[in-house]
């Protein structure tokens, strides 16, 4: 379409044309770009909190997890939800809660999920050092663009074989996970009391296994094939972990994933299994 319009115009500017809608390149900016200012101390502390969260903010954290443990590089790493450009993908209508979310809902979310712990003051100065950190590595990315590399690249295979994955977990995991998947001194826990609860991304086989498929083995990332990586998925997702009360009250308007493993009441048909 802006092709077409160009070519009216006449114009014949190789310059693709920005703005909503457009990928633009992966390109984290670099620690020089941070000023030595009271902003850029603010940018550092909120990397901090961000890198080390369960110790800066132990009363909101209930899993022995980081923020940059699902996001890692400090949310740099592209195909690992990077925190690359977020700030400019926000506010943003969100399923899950039928609502608009605030790039400060949206760190909220994770930390009542993915860290089983409990939001923070949107107000507070801590919640202003983390949005200061993501709005820097959103530098110079347009309002509503898609950055190269953003989320995760979903898999396109069928349901896992949790069998299959409970070897598949001894054989590439346990090393570093533990064979009981409650973490080691190498790497966060997988399930149990310290994991994310139930209603975190990851709690969702789909979302795992793309993770796993292309970030895990930590060591030798892309070895397991697209099956192998829904697999252990499936085995690690059917593991316990902390509940999330409430959940039942995700999706109200519908719009839930398949792989959403609670009843809500928008879809009140038993989950499959994984
Ligand atoms: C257990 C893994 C896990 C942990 C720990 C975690 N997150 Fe997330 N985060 C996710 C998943 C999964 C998504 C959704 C990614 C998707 O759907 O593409 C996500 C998405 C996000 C997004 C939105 C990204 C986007 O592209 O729109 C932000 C911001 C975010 N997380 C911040 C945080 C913060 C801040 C913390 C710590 C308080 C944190 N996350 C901890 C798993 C995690
Ligand atoms: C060499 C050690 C190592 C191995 C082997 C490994 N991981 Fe990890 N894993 C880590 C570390 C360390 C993190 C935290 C993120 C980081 O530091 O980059 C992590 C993070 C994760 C996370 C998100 C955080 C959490 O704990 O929920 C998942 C999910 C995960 N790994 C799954 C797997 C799976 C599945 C395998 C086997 C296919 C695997 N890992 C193998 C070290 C490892």
């Amino acid at each position: 379409m802006p092709l077409a319009l160009a070519g009216l115009a006449g114009c014949t500017s190789p310059v693709p044309a920005r703005g909503a809608g457009d990928t633009v390149a992966f390109a984290p900016p670099s620690d020089s770009l941070i000023p030595s200012d009271a902003a850029g101390r603010s940018i550092r502390r909120g990397r901090a909190l961000l890198a080390h969260t369960r110790d800066s903010l132990p009363t909101h954290v209930g899993a022995a997890l980081q923020c940059v443990s699902c996001h890692p590089q400090d949310g740099r790493q592209a195909g690992a939800m990077p925190w690359v450009g977020v700030y400019a993908r926000y506010p943003q209508y969100r399923s899950r809660s039928a609502s608009m979310s605030l790039i400060e809902d949206r760190v909220n979310d994770c930390f009542q999920r993915s860290m089983n712990g409990t939001a923070l003051d949107p107000a507070s100065g801590e919640m202003r050092d983390i949005v200061a950190y993501l709005a820097f590595l959103s530098r110079g990315v347009p309002v509503g663009a898609r950055v190269a590399g953003q989320g995760l690249v979903p898999l396109r295979v069928g349901r896992g074989d949790s069998a299959a994955g409970a070897a598949l977990f001894q054989a590439n995991c346990a090393r570093c996970h533990g064979p009981g998947g409650a973490g080691t001194v190498a790497a966060p826990p997988l399930w149990g009391d310290s994991s994310f609860n139930i209603g975190a991304g990851m709690a969702r086989a789909r979302t795992a296994a793309a993770f796993i498929r292309r970030n895990m083995p930590l060591d030798r990332p892309g070895t397991l094939t697209d099956q192998q990586a829904a697999d252990v998925a499936a085995y690690i997702t059917s593991q316990p972990r902390p509940d999330f009360p409430g959940k039942e009250h995700d999706w109200p308007a519908g719009g839930a994933p398949p792989d959403v493993p609670y009843r809500l009441l928008s879809r009140p048909t038993a989950p499959p299994g994984n």
